[in-house]
């Protein structure tokens, strides 16, 4: 009878640890494992970035989030033989969506900065066309002798993208102009056309797509100063979850010797200055709250 009480109380304790190790290490799966468990990549972006992430609004669904990114991220998902599903939403919240990991990662046009690399693994560099050698501002095309050099943005409103590189570079190389936080460049171009803000800062290559199709902008002479390594783009992955960033970097390289990123940013590109391109005003509770 003592016997069966000591087995009985070891049997519970070896249950106990037993179960203690399964939760753990169910807990521990990781993410690379979770997508090829689950058969889904799931991509959280922000698309008002043309040509890097915009809608077709000639599309629905899935199907209406195009440009460059959403190839490459079409292109990761296939060779990590699983499905891709994008999640819109503000470029804030993608931050955020990764460093909770409710997303394992963010393909959004996201530039290497200091800040980043702390708070996620950050991929190898891909190529991002034009779109980030160079930082402009956008001016109405009335203000072009107005607003020539960085002095002439002293006291005056400029807007750049909340959590963004562009509001980075204001701070530090307009500091006596006042930083306009705007979460949706679509909304920002708009405000700069009502002339609630001066100027709003932009890559290049965004530059040039919403100039396209608003002819009453235009690119300030004056540029910010650009670090090299802002020049290419990262994809942001859950930090921790090095097992992904290996699949990414894979990926990429192969994108890379295949020749693909010249292809893609050509291709959105066209897409960009068609008719039924947007960028996409994305109502985001997360990042004006
Ligand atoms: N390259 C800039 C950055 O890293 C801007 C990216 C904006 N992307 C977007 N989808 N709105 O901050």
């Amino acid at each position: 009878m003592k016997n069966m009480k000591k087995f009985v109380c070891l049997l519970l304790a070896a249950l106990t640890v037993f179960a203690l190790c399964a939760c753990g290490s169910s807990g521990e799966k990781s993410a690379l494992q979770e997508i090829k468990d689950s058969g889904v990549l799931t991509v959280a972006l922000s698309p008002d970035f043309s040509p890097m992430e915009f809608v077709d609004s000639s599309k629905t669904g899935q199907e209406q989030y195009v440009g460059f990114d959403v190839m490459l991220a079409q292109f990761i998902a296939e060779e990590l033989g699983v499905k891709l599903e994008i999640q819109a939403m503000s470029f804030d919240a993608c931050q955020t969506a990764v460093s909770t990991a409710s997303v394992p990662m963010s393909i959004s046009g996201f530039s290497w900065t200091e800040e980043r690399a702390e708070n996620f693994e950050l991929s190898d560099y891909y190529y991002a066309g034009e779109n980030e050698t160079e930082q402009v501002l956008l001016i109405r095309k009335a203000d072009a002798d107005k607003y020539k050099t960085a002095e002439d943005f002293d006291g005056v409103d400029v807007g750049a993208q909340n959590a963004s590189l562009q509001m980075m570079m204001v701070t530090e190389q307009l500091p006596n102009a006042k930083a306009y936080t705007i979460g949706d460049i679509g909304v920002g171009v708009l405000e700069l056309q009502s002339g609630n803000i001066e100027a709003l800062a932009v890559a290049a290559g965004n530059a040039e797509m919403i100039v396209d199709s608003n002819p009453d902008l235009m690119v300030c002479e004056w540029e910010f100063d650009v670090k090299a390594e802002y020049e290419a783009n990262v994809v942001l992955i859950t930090k921790g979850e090095t097992e992904l960033l290996e699949a990414v970097n894979a990926a990429l390289q192969k994108a890379y010797d295949e020749g693909y990123y010249g292809v893609w940013y050509e291709e959105a590109v066209e897409l960009a200055k068609s008719e039924t391109a947007m960028n996409l005003t994305i109502e985001d509770d997360a990042s004006n709250g």
